[in-house]
């Protein structure tokens, strides 16, 4: 938790800081609700949004962003490059895309969504080292502030490494109290990659468990946000994600209380939920 600041925000290891909070719109309905759930958040306090090309809510997140009024470099913003696209130029057009789409100047993150992409299962090694070639050029010319990977675990990310020129900023996968990855994040830890958590609250299947009911009702906060502390604590970036305004509000408010050592390990040790998601070594798409 050490390398949390009081402004609330983790330095990547090129020294871009990055909200420690983000705002998640994995299945947000693209238009007013994707619009809406933005303005909504960036009103609470968020300024970290997360999509994807594949999420196809760029333009209402986007337009959200824009009818927010808030300064565009007061925010963070990241995409992903779905996996039908590998390859430099390929890569290069489907980021331009992700940019029109939100309608933005510049992206703060840019991630590879997926490391073994079913159209590119038997080549997935070098088409993503070719993709990440693009994604270095992107960082190098100032279209990207920060580059990473996501759903990479250690062998995924080796690849990578063998010809990477710059080692990624951050690696985003499933991470939540009964699904630790503890080799990902070792590997991660070792290389000084941000480790992003998606569905910190496993998918809201974790908010009916007792336990961390019961550690809410010590701290008089909601699961969630036990949930989503633990995972700060833990030195990670959650990305929690709801289009409904008080639990948006509620996610975000995590800095005025702290899990004790002992209950940390309580948390670390549930098995409530396992995989919520995709494997990332066999994932159907
Ligand atoms: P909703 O969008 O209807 O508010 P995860 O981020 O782990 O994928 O979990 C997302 C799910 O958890 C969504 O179904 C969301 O519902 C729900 N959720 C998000 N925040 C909270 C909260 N603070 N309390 C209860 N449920 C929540």
């Amino acid at each position: 938790m050490e390398n949390i600041k009081l402004t609330g925000t983790y330095e990547l290891h090129n020294k871009v800081e990055i909200p420690c909070v983000g705002f998640g719109t994995w299945q947000v309905p693209d238009g007013e609700t994707a619009a809406d759930a933005v303005i909504h958040a960036i009103e609470s306090g968020y300024t970290h949004i997360d999509t994807a090309s594949v999420y196809h809510n760029e333009i209402g997140v986007g337009a959200g962003i824009r009818m927010s009024g808030a300064a565009r470099e007061k925010l963070f913003v990241t995409s992903k490059l779905w996996n039908d696209v590998r390859g430099y130029e390929e890569t290069l057009k489907a980021f331009d895309a992700s940019l029109k789409r939100l309608d933005l100047d510049y992206l703060d993150l840019y991630l590879i969504h997926w490391p073994r992409p079913l159209a590119f299962r038997d080549t997935y090694q070098e088409a993503n080292r070719k993709t990440w070639r693009a994604f270095e050029h992107l960082l190098e010319k100032g279209y990207v502030r920060a580059i990473g990977v996501s759903n990479f675990l250690p062998v995924h990310m080796e690849g990578l490494l063998k010809s990477a020129r710059v080692v990624p900023m951050v690696n985003q996968i499933e991470f939540h109290p009964g699904w630790m990855q503890p080799e990902a994040v070792g590997f991660c830890r070792e290389h000084k990659i941000l480790v992003e958590a998606w569905s910190p609250l496993g998918s809201g299947k974790l908010l009916e468990d007792p336990q961390l009911n019961r550690l809410g009702q010590k701290y008089d906060r909601s699961a969630a946000q036990v949930c989503l502390r633990w995972c700060l604590q833990k030195g990670h970036l959650p990305l929690p994600k709801s289009v409904t305004p008080g639990r948006i509000k509620e996610n975000l408010e995590l800095f005025d209380f702290a899990i004790s050592d002992e209950d940390m390990g309580v948390i670390d040790k549930l098995e409530c939920v396992g995989r919520t998601g995709s494997d990332p070594e066999n994932a159907k798409f």
